[in-house]
Parts: C-alpha cells; sequence; structure tokens
C-alpha cells in the first residue's frame, strides 16, 4: 500500500501513478474539500484516458476503487512507502513527517516531493531518519517521465534502493541527486529563463524573438517566455528566489526584475490571462525572424545551460548519464546539455562564456572548472 500526503496537483497525480500499476493507495488530506475536488479531477482524467482508449472503462473503476480518500492519518499506517506532497513549508512538512512516523511500520520508507527544501532538514523530524528521502516528480506526475531520487545524507542505502525500485517499477526514469538546492533539473535550468530575461533587459530581442530562436533554432518545444507563463511568473520567480539565496546569492542564479514586476503586477501568465504575452487577443506578438541574431541568442542561453550542466557534474550532484536524463526527460529539452556540448565543441562553449565574461566582468558568466579541464585535457563529455 502507498500512502499520499496531500491531494493537491501532485498528491493526485502521484496517487493515480501508483494505483494505476496496481496499488491500492490512501490519499490523505487535512481538508476534505481539497479530496473532493481531487476525486472529482482524478474521475475526469480517467473518463479522459477511457474515451482515448489509453484504458478500457474496467481498468478506470479498478484504478478509482483502489485508491481510499482520508482525513484520518491513522488509515495510512499500512504502507510500504509514504509520499508526502503538501505546501511548501519546511516548519510544516517536519510536524507532517513526525505524525506520520507515528502511524506507520519501522520498515515504512517516509518521502516527500519537495521542489526546493532540503530533505536532511526534513528527515530530522523524524526519529529513523534513514528511512527518509526525497522523491520528486514533474508536473503533470502522471505524463512526465522523469523523477528525482534525493538521499539525504541520513539516508540508508537500503531506502534508496527501495524507493528507486519502486518508481522504476512505475515505469518512471529515476534520476539520482544529491541533496542541494534544485537537485538537478530546477538547479540546470535557471539559465534557460535567467539568461533569456536578460538578454530581453539588454533590448537585444523582444520576447517573442527569443522564443522563436530557442524553438526555431535551438530545438527546444517552449521558448523560455512561453513556458514560464505555462509555469505561471509567480511559481517560476520563486523558485528562481529560492534557488538564489540557497546558494548563498550566487549571481549565476540572480532572479529578474522583469520577472518580478511581471509576478507583482499579477501577469503571471497563462492562468491570469496575461504574461509575457496576452492571452485575450487573437494573434500573438511576432518576431523578428533573423536567423544570424537568433542563432547568437541561443547559442548564448545554451552555452549557460551546457556550463551549469558542467557545474553539476563538476562538483558532483549527479552522473553525467543522469544529468543529460534529467533535462530530457523532466524539462523535455531536445538533447542532453552534456552530449550537446560535445556536439557543438566544449571549446566553443568555454570561448562564449569567457568572452560574456570579459565583456560584462560578472561572475554570473564564469566558466565551470570542469569545462576549462576539459578543453584544455582536450576531452570530450562521452
Ligand atoms: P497544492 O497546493 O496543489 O496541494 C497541497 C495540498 O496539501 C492541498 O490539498 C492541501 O489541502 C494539503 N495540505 C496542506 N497542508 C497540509 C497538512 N498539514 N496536512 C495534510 N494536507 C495538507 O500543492 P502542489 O503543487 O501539489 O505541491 C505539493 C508539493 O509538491 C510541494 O512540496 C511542492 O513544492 C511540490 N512540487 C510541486 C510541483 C508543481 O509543479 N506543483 C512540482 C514538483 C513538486
Amino acid at each position: 500500500m502507498i500512502g499520499i500526503i496531500g491531494s493537491g496537483t501532485m498528491g493526485s497525480g502521484i496517487a493515480q501513478i501508483a494505483s494505476t500499476n496496481g496499488h491500492k493507495v490512501v490519499l490523505f488530506d487535512s481538508s476534505s474539500e481539497a479530496l473532493k475536488n481531487s476525486k472529482e479531477k482524478l474521475e475526469k482524467i480517467l473518463d479522459r484516458l477511457v474515451e482515448k482508449e489509453k484504458i478500457t472503462s474496467q481498468e478506470s473503476q479498478e484504478i478509482l476503487a483502489r485508491i481510499s480518500f482520508s482525513t484520518n492519518l491513522k488509515d495510512i499506517k499500512d504502507s510500504e512507502l509514504v509520499i508526502e506532497a503538501i505546501i511548501e513549508d519546511l516548519e510544516v512538512k517536519k510536524s507532517v513527517f513526525n505524525k506520520i512516523e507515528n502511524e506507520v511500520s519501522d520498515e515504512c520508507i517516509i518521502a516527500s516531493n519537495t521542489s526546493s527544501l532540503s530533505i536532511a532538514s526534513i528527515a530530522s523530524a523524524c526519529k529513523k531518519s534513514e528511512r527518509v528521502i526525497g522523491i520528486h516528480f514533474f508536473n503533470p506526475a502522471p505524463i512526465m517521465p522523469l523523477v528525482e531520487i534525493i538521499p539525504a545524507v541520513q539516508t540508508s542505502q537500503e531506502t534508496l534502493q527501495e524507493a528507486k525500485n519502486i518508481i522504476d517499477s512505475w515505469g518512471k526514469t529515476t534520476v539520482i541527486a544529491k541533496d542541494t538546492p534544485g537537485f538537478i533539473v530546477n538547479r540546470v535550468a535557471r539559465p534557460f529563463y535567467g539568461e533569456a530575461l536578460r538578454i530581453y533587459e539588454e533590448g537585444i530581442a523582444d520576447f517573442a524573438t527569443i522564443d522563436w530562436a530557442m524553438k526555431e533554432i535551438g530545438g527546444f518545444r517552449m521558448g523560455p517566455f512561453e513556458l514560464m507563463d505555462y509555469i505561471g511568473n509567480d511559481v517560476n520567480y520563486m523558485v528562481t528566489e529560492t534557488v538564489f539565496s540557497s546558494f548563498y546569492y550566487d549571481p549565476r542564479y540572480k532572479p529578474s526584475f522583469t520577472q518580478k514586476r511581471m509576478m507583482e503586477a499579477g501577469f503571471l501568465g497563462r492562468k491570469s490571462g496575461k504574461g509575457y504575452y496576452d492571452y485575450s487577443q487573437e494573434e500573438k506578438a511576432k518576431p523578428t525572424k533573423d536567423r544570424d541574431e537568433g542563432k547568437k541568442i541561443v547559442w548564448r542561453i545554451l552555452a549557460m545551460l551546457i556550463n551549469e550542466a558542467s557545474d553539476a557534474l563538476f562538483l558532483k550532484i549527479a552522473t553525467r548519464d543522469d544529468i543529460d536524463l534529467a533535462m530530457t526527460k523532466g524539462v523535455n529539452y531536445p538533447k542532453g546539455l552534456l552530449s550537446w556540448a560535445d556536439e557543438i565543441g566544449v571549446d566553443n562553449v568555454l570561448k562564449i562564456l569567457e568572452e560574456l565574461q570579459k565583456e560584462y566582468c560578472e561572475d554570473r558568466y564564469r566558466p565551470s572548472p570542469l569545462l576549462k579541464r576539459m578543453v584544455t585535457m582536450k576531452k570530450t563529455f562521452y
């Protein structure tokens, strides 16, 4: 049995995955209203899957029947794994972990789906902290293949292996990340937004042109501004700010005033009808399709992304393969950043970064020591 704590966006999605994979699921929330909404949404999603002939109506009924919706925490007592997906607040999470531990058996693994909090600090709320781990799904959980598994300093090898086995058995692509801010994806992806915003702020190009270049020339599925509008400028800004402060204000992760003002103005993106684009207008803002200028934009953002991926490898946040898998399976990048670096030449990436650093004299553009070593030693990532 799998226990899920919090029946919001993520908890509901994870419950759907666990049940689809044959587990009995107890979905707990302190709010009965939230449980009601979760059930209704899940019914709609399953109906749609039946319509699309992805599952039969019998399977849909079985998936729903395996999930019990509960406001009584005692109902999770038979769980082999509990995944917490409540609000992103350390003190609340710690108190909930303490309560979970009082209900479940000694063998039960307790995991958090947190995006930004340290797993070590959450685990410290439990007596048997070696059974606590981070299991980070991406939104929408049933669709995105990637799951980051984050052992804390307290986590035992058995807990790590067992948690990974369960999530792998659900058909997910798992990667193992060090318990550091942003794990892999939310750290390595920062320049996709940050450098695009910087390019806009310098007046080099407008939102539509940067998005066009990244899609048309870079091969990304969505442009940075479209993606920020989709994620929500409030959510995306908060992630950036958390990563920035968690890294002791490393200028590489500095948030942007442009995005902050958008958030303050309530221009959150698709959900508010207006963000970088105005969704009430039929016609979308038009890009200036100059391929040479477009290439410069793509190379600058890509060099910053590769620098981040390289530094993550340098600091052993994850393995080379897991860093590349994380970006293709978690945020749909067209290629893994490290194999992309090999393709365009590590020396070319370093050159762009060194030129940016020379021009701006900002630590933001400092090349990863690994990139420099590789160029000196004429090495490639693969
Ligand atoms: P949400 O706001 O949609 O849902 C949170 C749910 O937790 C609500 O139903 C609320 O009633 C319940 N809750 C709050 N406090 C509780 C408590 N003390 N006990 C029991 N239930 C409680 O939040 P969402 O977006 O699902 O996020 C949940 C977690 O997942 C957060 O840690 C977030 O950082 C993380 N996450 C979110 C992603 C996203 O894109 N939304 C992606 C990956 C991780």
